[in-house]
């Protein structure tokens, strides 16, 4: 085991300064939503050369490659995302971002070149690994409906016992990883109302319905949702973000505009929610004789680590990074991710890879426009993502 271990170690080191080359590059050259054709280019190249059997426009613009282990009764796939955000990036590093008001901001273009790494590790081991693997390259990770459901839609999952995937992390250190226990994001849902009034002179309101003070009441009452009706054991965040209504000091407007989110960790207070909304705005319009419209979209659902998954890959961060850099149970996040439908499908585990290095000065959150990867976890996110297939047993337990 020691033996295969320091292997392993070499084989990394030996395959980082390509990858390192692979990222940047992505990094150049980012792209949006399902529009990754290059970036999916690269990586289709990258699985032609080690001989790996590949599908491209899978999801529109997905790659997805199969490596068959002879014999293996079980096959394990392994995720990554490709898009970039539409952010204009603040760097100065030779890599920067070519494309005006474009970037890898949320770390998609490490996903992407670690997995391509790990493909490379996988390949080399074909002969001894307990299980076939199938890497998944998706777009349009970062916007509703998401780039998963079109993946499944043309069968990338069909086959596959296990799913993971990692995300780095800038709010643990390089050199750990964090694993939640269940929950890992919350399901993020936006709402917009308009308030329809009637508009008047300021100095007659009774001539008037005013959308702001109905607007205001609003607000204030559905805050009592989370505090007031919500199990306080359960976590859940209700945030109104914008509120816009009238021109001037002296006109009651006809109309207001409220927009906000709502973030749940489960289904049943995701419901109740979502009703305490809907009954709130049409009780206090009908109070007032206003009308209103109400849009709600859901987001990506809950993302749920398995406990198998979960056992696996602690397994593998343990082996990789060591026992005492595995954060277990992680916190959860507030954020959504497309991951989730996989997970809703078969057995998964979402990884945080930590990214942080304050010596760097890489310590900026995801999707600000100074964040950056700490270029060293590209080693620790290709070998364990190669660990967790290499871990995996050979059979079902
Ligand atoms: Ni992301």
């Amino acid at each position: 085991m020691t033996a295969q271990k320091s292997d392993l170690k070499v084989q990394v080191n030996a395959l980082y300064p390509g990858i390192v080359q692979i990222r940047r590059d992505i990094h150049r050259h980012p792209e949006l939503g399902f529009e990754v054709q290059r970036t999916a280019g690269l990586a289709a190249d990258y699985l032609t050369r080690l001989g790996l059997k590949v599908r491209t426009g899978v999801g529109r613009s997905g790659v997805v490659a199969d490596l068959d282990v002879p014999g293996a009764s079980r096959r394990i796939a392994l995720r990554a995302d490709m898009d970039a955000l539409p952010i204009e990036e603040q760097s100065e590093q030779p890599y920067r971002s070519q494309i005006a008001g474009q970037a890898h901001l949320c770390g998609h273009d490490a996903h992407t070149a670690m997995l391509l790494g790990a493909a490379a590790l996988l390949t080399e081991r074909r002969e001894q690994l307990p299980a076939s693997v199938r890497f998944i390259f998706q777009p349009n990770e970062e916007n509703l409906p998401g780039g998963a459901p079109a993946m499944i839609e043309d069968g990338a999952i069909d086959g596959v016992d296990y799913i993971f995937a990692q995300h780095v992390w800038p709010l643990i250190p390089s050199g750990r990883a964090g694993i939640c226990r269940g929950a890992v994001m919350a399901q993020p849902d936006v709402f917009e109302i308009e308030i329809i009034g009637v508009g008047g002179h300021a100095a007659a309101p009774h001539q008037t319905i005013d959308p702001v003070v109905i607007g205001a009441q609003f607000i204030a009452n559905i805050q009592t949702v989370v505090s007031r009706q919500i199990d306080p054991r359960e976590t859940a965040v209700v945030s109104v973000t914008q509120f816009h209504a009238g021109t001037t000091h002296n006109v009651i407007p006809e109309r207001a505009h409220i927009t906000g989110t709502v973030r749940t960790f489960n289904k049943t207070v995701q419901r109740k929610i979502r009703n305490r909304l809907r009954d709130g705005i049409a009780a206090i319009c009908s109070v007032y004789g206003a009308e209103y419209r109400l849009q709600y979209q859901e987001g990506y659902p809950v993302l749920i680590n398995h406990p198998r998954a979960t056992e696996q890959a602690r397994r593998a961060a343990g082996r990789t990074l060591g026992e005492e850099n595995v954060i277990y149970p992680a916190e959860p996040f507030p954020g959504g991710e497309d991951f989730a439908y996989y997970a809703q499908q078969i057995p998964g585990c979402f990884i945080f890879l930590g990214t942080r290095n304050e010596q760097k000065g890489l310590v900026h959150m995801l999707h600000d426009p100074r964040f950056d990867i700490d270029e060293e976890i590209l080693k620790h996110g290709m070998a364990l993502l190669a660990e967790i297939i290499m871990q995996a047993s050979r059979s079902e337990e």
